[in-house]
């Protein structure tokens, strides 16, 4: 049986001290949440302040990104072992932002999987289609793409440990949710593939989750579904209520 885990992406907001106040108060709330797994990705700048917040309590803190060399001359990236460094145990890795804005390819994608991995940190690894690739009834195939390439050279149990994110690119930050059935259909076919390439009991354990406009008053029917482990959420999870809110639909669709 898969935990869920609701893990909030605040992208490039927050300051160090909102951070750390967001941080000990969802540690002081978060006791009510026993069956469901808690995870947020602050600002870099934050992250070793956000880490000690929460130490002892059961919520993970990711990196937003990570480069694949362990140190050299590569101006503005942090590296897994700095990650580690901070206290934070994940990090996001192929956002759709970062894919569009930033230049990432399935390839360094795959190398960023590897340096996480090797480093202890637990990948969230991003997928999703575009409004064009959708319209094109391209959705699948892309899909297929990203995952295969991006946890290219992953053995089955880390394939086990790690987390999967779908996140259609036109379902970010536009209010406009992929509907359930459409997320279910996605998430189903990631699993199969998995499945096929890993077998049975790697894929199982794999979480994915959903992200794109995930709300507290549309989170509960979407986490209702089979395939659907969890949520990414990026403006709801900046306002500490609207986060607790969905992560409370996750215990309640568990
Ligand atoms: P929104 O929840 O703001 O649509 O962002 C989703 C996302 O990109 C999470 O990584």
């Amino acid at each position: 049986m898969r935990t869920p885990l609701i893990a909030g992406n605040w992208k490039m907001h927050k300051t160090l001290r909102e951070s750390v106040a967001f941080a000990t108060a969802l540690a002081a709330r978060a006791g009510a949440l026993p069956s469901v797994d808690l995870l947020i990705a602050p600002t870099a700048p934050a992250l070793a302040a956000v880490a000690a917040a929460v130490e002892g309590h059961r919520i993970g803190v990711a990196a937003q990104n990570v480069h694949w060399e362990r140190e050299g001359a590569f101006t503005g990236e942090m590296s897994a072992p700095m990650i580690c460094d901070t206290g934070a145990t994940w990090v996001i890795v192929g956002h759709s932002e970062r894919r569009q804005l930033f230049g990432e390819t399935d390839e360094t994608i795959a190398r960023k999987v590897r340096a996480a991995l090797t480093a202890r940190l637990t990948p969230i690894v991003c997928i999703g289609e575009t409004l064009a690739e959708r319209d094109a009834a391209e959705t699948l195939v892309v899909l297929d793409r990203q995952v295969q390439r991006g946890i290219d050279g992953v053995t089955g149990t880390e394939l086990a440990g790690l987390v999967i994110a779908y996140e259609p690119v036109w379902a970010i930050g536009t209010g406009r949710t992929a509907s359930p059935a459409q997320a279910q259909e996605a998430h189903a076919h990631i699993r199969q593939r998995l499945t096929q390439w890993f077998g049975v009991e790697a894929s199982a354990a794999c979480r994915i989750l959903y992200g794109g406009s995930v709300k507290p008053d549309n989170a509960r029917t979407l986490l209702d579904h089979p395939d659907i482990d969890g949520a990414l959420v990026g403006g709801a999870s900046l306002d500490l209520d609207a986060f607790l809110a969905i992560a409370g639909a996750a215990t309640r669709a568990a």
